[in-house]
This record gives C-alpha cells, structure tokens and sequence, in this order.
C-alpha cells in the first residue's frame, strides 16, 4: 500500500465512495470453491479497493461486509464471515495506521461476538487520528435500522425536552445518522451483477451516482476501480436544476 498518492484529486473524483461487494459465493462457485474462499478472496479486493482510493485521494470508502439481513445466511458462514473480518483486522491494521487510514464501524453490533467487537474497537482507537482516507465498514448494518436509531436518538431529546417535532429538520436527522461526519457517498458501486441497494445508506444514497458492474467483487482490481472513477467524471450532477442552469454555475467557476 506504498503508492505516491496524486498532489490533488482531479475536480471530478469523489469523495466518498460506498461499495456493495457481491458476488464472492458466485466467483468461489465458479470455480468449485467453498462460498468461504470466496469471502477470503473478496478480503483481497478490499485491500485493493484502498489502495486505489489512497491513489486516487477518495476520502471515504465505505463498504458493506454484513448487512443486517445477513444474519438469516447459514449459521456456519456468518461464523465465517466474522473470522473472516477478526483476522483481516489483525493482519491489515498495521499497514492501514501506516498509510493514514482511519478506520470505523457502523451497524447494530449487538449480535457480533464480543471478541470481534473488542478487536473493532481497538482497531479505531488505533487509527482515530489518521486522515488520509476515512474507512467505514458497515457491519450488522441496514440504512432502515440507521434511520430508525436516529429516529430514536431525536425522540430521546423531544422527550427530555430539549427538542420540539416542529423543530426537526432533514440536518437534524442526517445529523443523527451512523458517520453523521462522512459527506453523502458521491459515487455507489455495486459488483456482481444485481441493480439494488439492498438496504445500504438509504437516507445518504438520495443524490449519489449509482454504479452497476457485472465483475464479481473478488475480480474488482484497481482497473476495475479506476473504470468506476472514469464513468462518475463525466456524469452530470444536478441536484434537480436543469443542465443549463449547471453548465452556467460551471462556466462561472472556469
Ligand atoms: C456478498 O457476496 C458478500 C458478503 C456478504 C460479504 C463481504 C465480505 C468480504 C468482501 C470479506 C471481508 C470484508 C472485510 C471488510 C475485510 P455473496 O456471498 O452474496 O456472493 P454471491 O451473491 O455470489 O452468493
């Protein structure tokens, strides 16, 4: 992970990129594979994945390891998919503190064990004061349990008497979000072939560049990446305005 980072990102890299990494049972299958060397491969994508948001001075990348639908997979590989995250946290840790990387946890944890937690925690604690590239991964994690905890977390105000409803704006409730800090993510991409965002970052995904690619995730190189950069710099973002109201904003910014 030594690559010399460009000076400056070019105008139109994102900030933030989220990725749905699908599509490893598919890839271990095809070559007649347990599900689990999938996952395994698919760590090695991850990897790759940061090194080419350190290269390409992308700011935050989060990624979605477990979702909280998940949980319903066979016992056998959830307890694999949670080895999986243990193991990729001990090994990689050192080099992502080396590298800048600040790493963080979203989702509902209550079901993790705890061995894993305790290494989650360490490993934020560890990197708390990197900023080269904000790594979120989303664990336990569905954007409908994240918008219902900040639900929750603004009721608890209004009840204490901090907070009245009629106060309560969209800010508020992205405020009280998981990564609240994190932009919105500029650029989704999702591998493996499937055209959903299966319960990742709804409130967040309401204006972000949505990226389909049929490349399964443990196939995602850094060409791969660097395609998904390509095709989000030529696409118009207009936040509901007319093109020509953002051809004139970009004029007057040349
Ligand atoms: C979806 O593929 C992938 C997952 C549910 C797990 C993602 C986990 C990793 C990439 C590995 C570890 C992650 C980190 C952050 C170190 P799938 O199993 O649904 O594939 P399929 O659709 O082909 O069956």
């Amino acid at each position: 992970m030594t690559d010399t980072p460009t000076d400056r990102p070019h105008p139109s890299t994102p900030a933030h990129v989220a990725i749905i990494m699908d599509g490893n049972g598919r890839w271990a299958r095809a070559r007649g594979l347990p599900r689990h060397k999938g996952h395994a491969q698919g760590a090695k994508s991850v990897k790759s994945a940061v090194k080419s948001c350190l290269r390409h001075r992308v700011r935050y990348l989060t990624l979605f390891a477990f979702s909280s639908e998940n949980w319903r997979r066979p016992q056998k590989e959830v307890a694999l998919l949670m080895e999986l995250l243990l193991s990729a946290i001990n090994s990689e840790i050192r080099e992502l503190a080396d590298n800048g990387v600040r790493l963080r946890f979203i989702g509902d944890h209550g079901g993790i064990p705890a061995n894993v937690r305790r290494a989650m925690g360490r490993a934020e604690a560890r990197t708390a004061t990197n900023d080269a590239l904000a790594l979120i991964i989303a664990v336990g994690y569905g954007g409908r349990w994240d918008i219902t905890q900040a639900a929750r977390r603004l009721c608890g105000q209004v009840k204490a008497g901090a907070l009245s409803p009629d106060d309560i704006t969209e800010r508020m409730l992205g405020g009280a979000l998981s990564a609240a800090d994190a932009p919105a993510p500029d650029l989704f991409i999702r591998t493996g072939g499937e055209r959903r965002v299966s319960n990742f970052l709804l409130w967040q995904l309401a204006y972000t560049e949505l990226y389909f690619t049929d490349a399964l995730w443990p196939d995602f190189n850094e060409a791969a990446f660097a395609a998904a950069l390509d095709d989000y710099a030529r696409r118009q973002r207009r936040y509901g305005m007319t093109p020509e109201q953002i051809d004139g904003r970009e004029a007057a910014n040349a």
